[in-house]
């Protein structure tokens, strides 16, 4: 019996479900008997949460409909699992259940923390001499995995930035008087997603006015005076600004304004507000009229407007997956390695888990402008091969039509 199990970790991207598409088709294309997926993660797989993925797609259109629907379909978790020697009964029972559905490839889709997962797995299973392989398939909107070029789900996420920032560009200008606004975008720790804004500039648009990346240490009072320059020059001032930025002393921006409460496993803070506190910094100091958007779970669920290059590498990246388990690999995750860039082109690749898990890659200084207020040509360089092509969602009555886990 050869049988299959993926889960879906993390926060989600427009195209984690083409992954979970990858691995199931794939898996199915080599000979697997079934391919369960994990309800929630490893989380619902600890509490023996499981689908039979071929009961819940049943039909080519099923299938239509997985690719187009934004979110995790199976539900996702942040879940750190404890070390073996803290909770060996929990991998007793995990290994156990695993056995139980005859499974011989695990596969994770999920970003950096979830890779810590698959390295558990993968380090617990070697040690106890179990013969399943454990395989992390990559997917973020922030793109700060190590190793790979980038991440599935980023092309999508800075697409519909690109797209919006355009878009509130053109809206900010709409008045006879100065306007300020200031997008957040998450990303975390990293800009790369913030840096995506750039992309606005062209033969149409004007441009955002400032891109401001975490990896920079953040002065909210040079932040009031760089846009009181920009207003004495420009009616409507944009700028774009990570949700990650930090002050001097280590502390995130969104912190001044309100007492941050939520930490999840991983220890990350939720990191919301950061454009609100500056607008209203900006608006104190100026009197002028400003605009907090912070465009939130906006930018990673947004399927009518995927990328269709990011769809199709998240496909190939679920499917290389299966392939690296079922040639017998273990504790590694699948890897995008740009081979050319004109024209731009991308192969899949194994890197062991152990150089990925639990590793944050920022944007490097030499793609970010020396004032800090930008990016350079290299950066969007790089970003706008994975921006490129569309897929048409399957609209049902003026609205695109989703598919949904029914249990
Ligand atoms: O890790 C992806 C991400 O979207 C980050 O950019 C963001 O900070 C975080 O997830 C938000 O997580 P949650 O959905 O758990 O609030």
């Amino acid at each position: 019996m050869k049988n299959v199990i993926v889960g879906q970790s993390g926060g989600p991207t427009a195209v984690i479900n083409s992954s979970l598409l990858g691995v199931y088709r794939t898996a199915k294309e080599r000979g697997a008997d079934n391919v369960y997926g994990m309800v929630h993660g490893i989380k619902g797989l600890i509490d023996g949460k499981v689908v039979n993925l071929s009961e819940v797609l049943t039909c080519d259109l099923d299938m239509d409909l997985l690719k187009r629907t934004p979110s995790s379909f199976l539900g996702s978790c942040r879940y750190k699992l404890p070390e073996p020697k803290e909770d060996g009964n929990l991998y007793k029972k995990i290994f156990a259940f695993l056995d139980k559905l005859q499974i011989s490839a695990f596969l994770y889709i999920g970003g950096n923390d979830s890779m810590d997962t698959i390295k558990k797995l993968s380090d617990y299973a070697e040690q106890t001499k179990s013969e399943i392989k454990f395989i992390g398939v990559p997917k973020t909107i922030d793109n700060d995995l190590a190793v790979t070029d980038h991440t599935p789900g980023y092309g999508s996420a800075a697409k519909y930035i690109a797209a919006t920032v355009k878009e509130i560009i053109r809206d900010g200008l709409v008045y006879d008087y100065p306007v300020v606004s200031i997008v957040e975008i998450m990303g975390r720790n990293a800009g790369w997603l913030t840096a995506a804004a750039s992309l606005a500039g062209g033969e149409d648009c004007e441009g955002v006015d400032g891109i401001y990346l975490p990896e920079r240490v953040f002065d909210v009072d040079k932040f009031v005076a760089d846009v009181g320059s920009l207003l004495k020059a420009n009616r409507s001032v944009v700028i774009a600004v990570s949700e990650g930025v930090k002050i001097a002393d280590g502390r995130y921006v969104c912190e001044l304004a309100e007492h941050v409460d939520y930490v999840d496993a991983f220890g990350h803070k939720q990191l919301a507000g950061t454009a609100r506190y500056l607008a209203g910094r900006v608006a104190c100091k100026y009197g002028v009229k400003t605009r907090a958007i912070e465009l939130s779970s906006l930018q990673r669920c947004a399927s009518h407007i995927m990328s269709r290059v990011d769809m199709t590498e998240a496909y190939n990246a679920g499917g290389a997956a299966v392939k690296a388990a079922f040639e017998g690999r273990s504790g590694q995750v699948i890897t995008l390695k740009r081979v050319s860039d004109d024209p731009y082109m991308c192969i899949t690749e194994p890197a062991p888990v152990g150089l990925i898990a639990n590793i944050e890659k920022k944007v490097p200084p030499e793609w970010i402008t020396e004032d800090g207020r930008g990016v350079t040509s290299e950066l969007k360089h790089y970003i706008f091969p994975l921006i490129q092509a569309e897929i048409e969602p399957l609209w049902v009555d003026g609205l695109p039509r989703h598919i949904r886990l029914m249990k």
